[in-house]
């Protein structure tokens, strides 16, 4: 797979890394949700522990196998990922937001499931906003030389819509892709530009998601080894 034998620069670190993609209850059998494969996030995973890094892996709903070396977490919602996420982070050098994070959830999760009946129109689904983790994560930092990694997928003004992210959300580095027909979700490879505080652009482009994942890791390893 092209991990092997790879520099250990990230020996002796901690990372933690968000995949997948979370879901918010409706009633018992039922939920809002998104196409995340989590295959970004595993495949992070996976060249951080080439690399030589203790990995925590908090997987939202991937239906992925546990990568060799890597501490899993499996969670649900965006709630119970906020908590392993800063749980992890806690003591981390980097942490890297790869799960797609429901904005929304309904504002209430009915205790019996929802039952059609004839001639009732249904009620409409009432939602609130999740907390935005990976602003809390940016302003809330256990050491300031922590290094905190968003993705963003953006349609339209890629570059533009990504730039003001990285802004608003405080973070470090902003992996950016361009969603739409048919790019990212569930494939195997990837396309991105790396965005950097500070103002630095890296274009990765098409292929492998490893390649994406280690070309970040360079980035965070250089970063890590000058603060
Ligand atoms: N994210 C998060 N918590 C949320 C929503 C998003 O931590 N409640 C993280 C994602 O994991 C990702 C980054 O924020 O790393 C950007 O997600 P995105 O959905 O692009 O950002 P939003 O601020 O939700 O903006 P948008 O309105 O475009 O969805
Ligand atoms: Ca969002």
């Amino acid at each position: 797979r092209g991990t092997a034998g790879a520099v250990p620069d990230l020996a002796g670190r901690h990372v933690v890394i968000s995949a997948g993609g979370t879901r918010e209850p409706l009633d018992p059998v039922r939920y809002l949700g998104n196409r995340s494969s989590g295959k970004q996030g595993y495949a992070l995973a996976r060249t951080a522990v080439a690399r030589g890094a203790r990995v925590t892996l908090v997987a939202a709903n991937a239906a992925l196998p546990d990568p060799a070396g890597a501490e899993v977490v499996p969670v649900g919602t965006a709630r119970e990922l906020r908590e392993a996420v800063l749980k992890a982070a806690a003591n981390a050098d980097a942490v890297v937001m790869a799960a797609a994070v429901a904005d929304f959830r309904p504002s209430r999760e009915v205790d019996s499931k929802i039952k059609k009946r004839d001639g009732v129109e249904p009620e409409p689904i009432a939602l609130v906003r999740n907390p935005d983790i990976l602003a809390e994560l940016s302003a809330h930092r256990p050491a300031p030389a922590q290094i905190v990694v968003g993705f963003a997928a953006e349609t339209d003004d890629v570059l533009a819509n990504g730039r003001a992210k990285l802004a608003r959300k405080g973070c470090d580095l902003l992996v950016v892709n361009q969603v739409g027909g048919g790019r990212a979700f569930g494939t195997e490879e990837n396309e991105a530009v790396i965005l950097e505080s500070g103002g630095p652009e890296t274009p990765v482009p098409h292929g492998p998601k490893e390649t994406l994942a280690d070309r970040i890791w360079d980035i965070v390893a250089g970063r890590l080894s000058t603060a």
